[in-house]
């Protein structure tokens, strides 16, 4: 079977349209006037954005994948990273707040019947409300097929019972994506999707989390109790719920990836600075190998991080279905752990300033911690990886 690579034949072009430079330039401006004066303060205050988020949707800059029929931009996966870098660029706090109702509304984009998504995808449309994506729980993160939350069908209806953890946004949530088994047995097979909406009799928010990073986004744990919620509300059939996870997730881990870029592309523009102003020895510090080495470095691991992330989008684009697993994980893996190195990087460029909170590396740092950890950690990215390289796909 042909490869993407082979299938289409055209070349490569990383000339951005005048319409994709338009939309970058807005996500840009959006960033500077929107999220950066407010960056520090939500920080600090772990403060929900809602105010950022609601003009972030009037301007267009969220929901960015709803298709066009749903009253949605239908924007391309290439044209969601110009936007999702320059958010991030902002504050990745604010950033992922913003970008994840595409988590959340990706499982019904994808798998949802016409009817589901004529229902679901509206609302987000018309007013800035925020859905989620219930997968991981206390004892089951990594490994999803573990996941303990049940759903039993009574009738027309499904009794939903379990507890979900480390979920974005859902302290704030209209509905989320709930997976659970239908099967407890089955393993992978065993597990289904449902729509459930945040305000059902039996929902019950637990917590926000107090995190290390991206403390401008929620995080929350919540509870279900014989939640009830009608068959209509399956995605898929029984038994898809594994899948649908799965695919969803290749979908959106390189607008997780982008992030990372954005964040580290700060990081970089903070330390060349600094580098520039900052003099020791009688020079600025630009000018010692130590230094600039380093900045010479960020820049370069940034920008392959970046096509990493384009050419992920890319085959997004080109409907490469499980093709483009790999290089979804390819983008998170490799765009988390470079923002990692480069935050700390540009920590040791400004010393001991980098390491108080006046000035702004040290929050990129606590902030690029998180690109390693969710929607699949560094190590399930190789896991991701290594599989796709040695065993045959599914
Ligand atoms: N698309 C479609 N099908 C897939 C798939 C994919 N990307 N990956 C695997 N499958 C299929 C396999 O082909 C296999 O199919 P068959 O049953 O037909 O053989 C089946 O699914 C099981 O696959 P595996 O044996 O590979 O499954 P596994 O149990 O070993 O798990 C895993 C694989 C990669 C570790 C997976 O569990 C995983 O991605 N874990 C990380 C989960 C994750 O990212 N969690 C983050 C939650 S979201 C979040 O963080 C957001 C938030 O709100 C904070």
């Amino acid at each position: 079977m042909a490869t993407i690579e082979e299938s289409t034949g055209t070349g490569v072009s990383f000339a951005l349209t005048d319409e994709q430079k338009a939309l970058r330039e807005l996500a840009r401006e959006f960033a500077e006037k929107e999220i950066r004066p407010k960056e520090a303060e939500y920080d600090e205050k772990m403060q929900h954005p809602a105010d950022v988020i609601a003009k972030a949707h009037e301007v267009g800059l969220m929901n960015l994948h709803v298709p066009e029929e749903y009253g949605g931009l239908g924007l391309t996966a290439f044209e969601g990273m110009l936007v999702g870098e320059e958010l991030n660029w902002g504050c990745s706090g604010i950033g992922t707040s913003i970008g994840a109702n595409g988590l959340g509304s990706g499982p019904v984009i994808l798998f949802g019947t016409d009817e589901q998504k004529a229902a679901w995808l509206p609302p987000l449309i018309e007013s800035p409300i925020l859905c989620c994506f219930g997968l991981s729980e206390p004892g089951a993160g990594s490994d999803v097929a573990s996941l303990k939350t049940t759903a039993v069908r009574d009738g027309d209806e499904y009794v939903i019972n379990g507890s979900k953890t480390f979920i974005t946004n859902a302290g704030y949530a209209s509905w989320c994506v709930v997976f659970a088994k239908t099967d407890p047995k089955g393993g992978h097979k065993g597990m289904s999707a449902f729509i459930v909406p945040m305000d059902a009799p039996g929902v019950t928010l637990e917590k926000h989390l107090d995190k290390m990073g991206q403390r401008a986004t929620d995080t929350s744990a919540f509870a279900l109790q014989d939640v009830r919620v009608p068959v209509e509300n399956r995605l898929g059939e029984e038994g898809d719920g594994f899948k649908i996870a799965m695919a969803t997730l290749d979908m959106t881990r390189p607008g997780t990836a982008i992030g990372a870029v954005g964040v580290a592309q700060a990081a970089f523009e903070h330390a060349k600075a600094y580098a520039v102003e900052r003099v020791t020895f009688d020079m600025p510090i630009a000018m010692h190998q130590g230094v600039n080495f380093m900045i010479a470095d960020m820049a370069t691991e940034i920008q392959a991080a970046r096509l990493l992330c384009w050419q992920s989008a890319w085959m997004l684009d080109q409907g490469a279905g499980r093709e483009a697993t790999l290089y979804s994980s390819f983008a998170k893996r490799f765009s988390a752990d470079m923002a990692m190195k480069v935050t700390i990087d540009a920590v040791q460029v400004f010393g001991g300033y980098g390491y108080i909170k006046e000035y702004p590396v040290e929050k990129l740092m606590r902030d690029a911690k998180l690109f390693q950890i969710y929607e699949g950690t560094s190590q399930i990215q190789r896991l991701v990886i290594a599989k796709e390289i040695f065993l045959p796909r599914g």
